[in-house]
């Protein structure tokens, strides 16, 4: 099947409204199509009620839909069972369940967990503090040359026994797409429980949680077409029920007396408080409206908007590329030779083209590259080639404005 671009960009309002702007700021957040606008408004405007505790219809409609919102990620992903659906407000949340859940259950002091030095701070902070007040060890993995994981020495730190390892299925600085299936094998062969980052993976292809057979996956929906706010911890059932819940209240509680509290089942007892209802409905929406489009279409296209702008970048004289084209996701971090990143992505901006600069909320990952920060370019399957072209001679314009 061919991939109708137009079509495809004419689901997004936002085009329309901002006819002006190339947004190539998509690794921070992506547009939304019309269904998951339309999904959200029709929830407040018709369905709103809370759920799960409302004695009338309207609260028992609500829960059906959001419910229903659960039953759908979980085909999505391939989940043994829609227990194994965790609605969380976005991978950070998730991660911080996580880092926080496994301390005194799973880890104990002395205990090792291994992460990377590619990791967002969400998967990177957590640990830090965590395990700093449980005195587990935290362990990184170091970057090859061309800015990927190094295999060997992850083998080598698997050796030391680690009773988790959590790392990102793609970079969200470089692009770049790490073998997670090959890590969690080997990860689960030295007895590690494994959490997968894929706040920037799952939109590569349509993740299977049974082939990829880790313990944990985590996403944001905002990344993946859908509302802001609301993302999902996957988790096999039997290691959910080792996470200690990071907060109490609400749906997730069974029975409370002064004497204790009974806490309920999986998925709920990892659900405090009044979750996004709009939010997961929005999110089940985005993945009902994705799977209508070949997939292997537009994933073509990505990788030939790819090809053009790291091929054009690549001309340009004075770029520094820090990503590398091959297995990578669609995000292009670069510099000028001798000028700020911040400088370079304000000339843009004055061009209407929306990138970020920075360190991306991965210090690390720039503390092992050697460098301060990056502009960073990130597609989605919207973009079309003119905005390349057009990105490309905003690029060389500001090579003239700062190099003369
Ligand atoms: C790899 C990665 N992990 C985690 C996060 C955190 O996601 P959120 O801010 O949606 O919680 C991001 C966000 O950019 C990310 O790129």
């Amino acid at each position: 099947m061919n991939f109708d671009l137009a079509a495809f960009r004419a689901e997004f309002a936002f085009f329309d409204q901002n006819p002006d702007w190339v947004y190539l700021d998509n690794a921070a957040t992506m547009h939304k199509p019309a269904a998951v606008v339309a999904a959200e408004t029709e929830f407040y405007q018709k369905f709103n009620a809370n759920v799960h505790r409302g004695a009338h219809q309207l609260s028992q409609q609500a829960t059906q839909l959001f419910e229903q919102s659960r039953d759908t990620v979980a085909a999505y992903v391939n989940a043994r069972s829609r227990e194994e659906i965790i609605w969380c407000s976005g991978a950070t949340a998730a991660l911080n369940q996580l880092a926080f859940g496994l301390m005194g259950s799973v880890l104990q002091p002395g205990d090792r967990v291994l992460i990377s030095a590619m990791e967002h701070h969400a998967n990177i902070v957590p640990w830090q503090f965590h395990c700093q007040q449980h005195g587990v060890q935290l362990d990184v993995i170091p970057l090859t040359v061309n800015h990927q994981l190094d295999l060997a020495e992850f083998k080598r730190l698997l050796a030391l026994k680690p009773k988790v390892v959590s790392v990102t299925q793609v970079s969200n600085v470089l692009g770049h797409i790490q073998p997670v299936a090959e890590m969690v094998q080997l990860a689960k062969a030295a007895g590690a429980l494994t959490i997968i980052d894929g706040a920037q993976g799952v939109l590569l292809q349509q993740p299977d949680m049974q082939q990829l057979d880790c313990d944990f996956y985590v996403f944001s929906g905002h990344k993946i077409y859908g509302p802001t706010g609301i993302g999902v911890l996957y988790g096999r059932q039997e290691t959910l029920e080792l996470l200690k819940p990071l907060l109490y209240g609400g749906e997730m509680i069974q029975q409370v007396s002064f004497s204790g509290t009974t806490l309920n089942q999986l998925p709920y007892r990892l659900e405090a408080g009044t979750p996004n209802i709009a939010g997961a409905v929005g999110l089940a929406a985005a993945l009902r409206w994705l799977q209508q489009w070949d997939q292997s279409a537009i994933a073509l296209h990505k990788q030939q908007l790819l090809k053009q702008l790291y091929e054009g970048l690549a001309q340009l004289p004075g770029i520094e590329l820090l990503s590398q084209s091959s297995k990578n996701a669609g995000i292009i971090a670069f510099n000028i030779e001798g000028e700020h990143h911040s400088d370079v992505a304000a000339l843009l901006d004055q061009q209407q083209i929306a990138v970020r600069a920075g360190s991306h909320c991965a210090m690390p990952l720039f503390a092992a590259m050697h460098k301060n920060g990056a502009v960073r370019l990130s597609l989605a399957p919207y973009n079309t080639e003119q905005e390349i072209v057009r990105t490309l001679l905003a690029i060389k314009q500001v090579l003239e404005i700062l190099h003369g």
